[in-house]
């Protein structure tokens, strides 16, 4: 099968080029500003998204079998500070894929994120209405919306928790983020009332791979690890791994920090249907765990610590 893939250069996009190149796919993949080359992927573009006629010429250009779309600015923050560049990648890019894929009578496999409910009801269902709250999970649930408006019959969209795993940057996903502030000496609180679901990417990938493999699963999905986890637990079991030192974080709650009060509690996502339904299995924190490796840029740090 021939794949195009969005955000070939992100966290989720790279670890789903090499699992549709084991699954023996091609794949064409779209970065954005990144210039490695990325493992796995068959051809590699660079296209600023922004530019959506440009997006057209290409895809059609290359008439694929199957639409992933990983591309996105997932940085809630980034998305505060200039919503239309948020509207315009995380809303309209989706949307003219969407489009696309019905066109090219193309499977489309669109992420959103846990992050479109409120938390104060989990675990969440696929019909659970999303109560989202900043301007990323907005946009993502607009997308949700968009996406199924323009191609109901061939889009599966999976709403996915927080990432674990190794991003080509080695600064995007949940330890990443962590060496980030522990190598700035800095000591993090981590909320002991604060729930998240994770999930590894390369686990969600095999999974996006089963999906474009198949027709009859599709619309709203979820798809997680196994457990739900605190945040302090998650930043434990984290240094535990490394053995990296306790110091590093603090337990804490929502309530010390009235910044922070108005985050969601409680993230997680009931699977079904997809859990059961596909080879690919949720897996355990402790599973993750051992795909992780000490992120590039904190080498350094790491070893001399
Ligand atoms: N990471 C998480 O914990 C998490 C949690 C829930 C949901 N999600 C969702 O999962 C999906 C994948 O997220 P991720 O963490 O893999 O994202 P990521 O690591 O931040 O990667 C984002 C990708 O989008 C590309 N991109 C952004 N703006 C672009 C532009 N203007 N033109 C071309 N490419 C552009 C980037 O390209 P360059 O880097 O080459 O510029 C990069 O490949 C997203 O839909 C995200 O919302 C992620």
């Amino acid at each position: 099968m021939k794949i195009l893939l969005t955000g070939a250069s992100g966290l989720l996009g790279s670890a789903f080029a090499q699992a549709a190149k084991r699954r023996k796919h091609e794949v064409v993949g779209l970065v954005g500003t990144y210039a490695e080359p990325v493992v796995g992927l068959g051809r590699q573009k660079s296209i600023d998204l922004n530019d959506l006629p440009e997006l057209e010429r290409f895809v059609l250009e290359q008439f694929p079998d199957a639409i992933v779309n990983c591309a996105a600015i997932s940085i809630p923050g980034l998305c505060e500070s200039n919503p239309e560049s948020s509207e315009r990648i995380n809303v309209l890019v989706p949307e003219k894929l969407a489009l696309l894929a019905r066109h090219l009578f193309a499977r489309y496999i669109h992420i959103s994120t846990d992050q479109v409910f409120d938390g104060a009801s989990a675990p969440y269902r696929i019909g659970d209405v999303p109560n989202p709250s900043s301007v990323y999970s907005t946009h993502k649930a607009q997308s949700e919306k968009r996406v199924l408006e323009m191609a109901a019959e061939f889009a599966s969209i999976i709403r996915i928790p927080l990432l674990n795993g190794n991003s080509p940057r080695g600064n995007r996903s949940l330890h990443e983020h962590l060496f980030a502030a522990w190598s700035q000496g800095k000591k993090l609180d981590l909320f002991t009332d604060e729930y998240r679901q994770p999930c590894l990417a390369d686990n969600l990938a095999d999974a996006m791979v089963e999906l474009c493999e198949r027709n009859d699963l599709r619309g709203l999905l979820h798809w997680a690890g196994a457990d739900s986890l605190s945040r302090f637990e998650i930043g434990k079991r984290i240094l535990e791994h490394f053995g990296l030192p306790g110091k590093y974080i603090t337990a804490s709650t929502r309530g010390d920090h009235p910044a922070h009060a108005h985050r969601q509690e409680n993230l997680s996502l009931d699977l079904q249907p997809l859990e059961g339904r596909l080879k690919t299995r949720p897996q355990s924190f402790t599973e993750q765990l051992e795909s992780l490796i000490v992120p590039k840029p904190f080498r350094a740090w790491y070893h001399s610590i």
